[in-house]
């Protein structure tokens, strides 16, 4: 076999082991939909106050890890704090899964949230400095194929743990987090650290010896040469002042503004909130809405392999552009079914399934790898720990207001006479119409926002992007 296949097949390794990250990332987020029912009967009851707590440990645990975490990055290294972060994962599962109470749990999970947090962007951070220009978009976007695995993983895993003579079923489901945790924990240890954060640290030897590794040989000079020049330019100063200086203003509008369009177009109302969406819409019950739910994780994962065949090709802003409109049509139809719910009487339930999915479709192709990708591009490589950080904490923190939102924002728009009642439920559900319109309408600010501030970086290596915006030109003026 030829060397630079033979190159290509270890960054590919590489990648695939670091994005193990990112299975956890899904499956520690997925995990609590099997176990809610579960955790409802155990410790005599549970108030839904608290399973609301249990729930939102996480998110909290997520946000105080990215914010934490970002300037540990740029001085131990990439893979220093990956490693940490699988160990506080396996502690995170065996403690969730020992829970000797509701507190016990709510502390548990804040821990495993402090880990999903910080390896939601050192893990795509990892990969991308590691990753030989021309195919990192694929590379990066496999964190986004792992986070997508763990979520179906879990649905799967929730499915087989679940015993409904058992109400303590979901200590396993949570144990079953370890062993990926292990994998990452195993795995980092033989990867190398990056050779941009080498040689930022003066090892230039070691760092160069990285790059012999991974990048094609024409290519090893160059890019060393280039690594370095960036570096020299912004050696004095590191840390979170820097980053908010004016030559980096736009990549953290960038950082913040696209994660603010993955989060607010409502993923997770999807991802967290699907079989109560189609129990809404007309599923009989809790096992038939978990088995629509799984079709969603399945289109989820396919479509990230479809996006991430074709991102170092067709690129970054014709992906965004097209998942948007997708999008903003599929929310729209969402929205509109459900006003028209009287005239569409059962077959609401097969047209909200068939709508999620293209919805699914569309999100995964574009934003879903997108905004851990574009975070991973737009910063230079002496702050790109801090601003990756940044980026993963907006997400995690408007992650929170929709998933915390959804339901009284159908609340909201439900005019009287438009409430769903289904299986003759004593409580009639609200519906979700006007919060589908919000997000579609999200979605179309958001295409107005890219025209301007989403950058073509495919086919860019990260030092040109640095200089791009060192020379104070606009977003969309990149070209490879
Ligand atoms: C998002 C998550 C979401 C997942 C769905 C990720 O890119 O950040 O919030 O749950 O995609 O696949």
């Amino acid at each position: 076999m030829d060397r630079k296949k033979n190159k290509t097949i270890l960054v590919i390794v590489i990648a695939a082991i670091a994005s193990t990250g990112g299975l956890l990332f899904g499956f520690d987020t997925g995990v609590i939909s099997g176990a809610l029912p579960f955790l409802k009967q155990s410790w005599g009851g549970m108030s839904s106050g608290q399973q609301e707590l249990i729930t939102a440990a996480v998110l909290i645990g997520a946000v105080l890890g990215a914010f934490s975490a970002g300037r540990i990055t740029d001085i131990i290294g990439r893979k220093k704090v990956i490693i940490i972060t699988s160990l506080i994962f396996a502690a995170g599962s065996i403690l969730t899964g020992l829970a000797p109470n509701v507190t016990f749990l709510i502390v548990s999970r804040i821990i495993l949230g402090i880990a999903i947090g910080i390896s939601s962007f050192t893990v795509p951070l990892y990969i991308s400095e590691i990753s030989p220009t021309k195919i990192r978009g694929a590379l990066v976007s496999s964190f986004q194929l792992m986070i997508t695995i763990g979520i179906l993983v879990s649905y799967f895993s929730d499915l087989a743990f679940a015993d409904e003579a058992n109400p303590y079923s979901w200590r396993w489901m949570f144990y079953v987090g370890v062993f990926p945790a292990i994998i990452l924990f195993v795995g980092m240890i033989f990867l190398p650290e990056t050779p941009r954060f080498l040689i930022g640290k003066g090892r230039e030897k070691e760092g160069m010896k990285v790059l012999k590794r991974i990048e094609d040989k024409e290519r090893v000079e160059t890019a060393f040469n280039e690594i370095k020049m960036e570096i020299e330019k912004d050696r004095k100063s590191v840390g979170y002042a820097e980053l908010f200086k004016k030559t980096w203003r736009i990549p953290l509008l960038i950082a913040v503004g696209i994660m603010f369009v993955q989060q607010f177009v409502g993923i997770n109302t999807v991802i967290y909130y699907a079989p109560t969406i189609f129990i809404i819409a007309g599923f009989g019950g809790a096992k038939a809405a978990i088995t629509a739910t799984v079709s969603v994780g399945v289109v989820n994962v396919l479509s990230t392999v479809v996006s991430m065949s074709v991102i170092d090709r067709i690129g970054r802003r014709k992906l965004y552009f097209i998942g948007l409109i997708g999008m903003a049509v599929a929310l729209s139809a969402l929205g509109t079914f459900f006003l028209l719910k009287d005239n569409l009487g059962d077959s609401l339930k097969w047209v909200t399934v068939g709508t999620v999915l293209v919805y699914i479709f569309f999100f995964a192709i574009s934003l879903g790898p997108l905004g851990w990708l574009i975070i991973s591009e737009v910063f230079p490589t002496r702050v790109r720990g801090v601003g990756m950080s940044i980026g993963a904490l907006s997400n995690w923190f408007f992650n929170a207001i929709v998933a915390y939102t959804f339901l009284k924002l159908a609340w909201l728009f439900t005019a009287p006479g438009m409430e769903i009642v289904n299986n003759n439920a004593a409580i009639p559900d609200p519906n979700p119409a006007g919060a589908f319109f919000v997000y579609s309408g999200v979605a179309i600010l958001g295409l107005i926002w890219g025209l301007r501030y989403i950058p073509e970086t495919k086919g860019v290596s990260l030092e040109k992007i640095e200089e791009h915006w060192r020379a104070g030109k606009k977003p969309n003026e990149l070209k490879q």
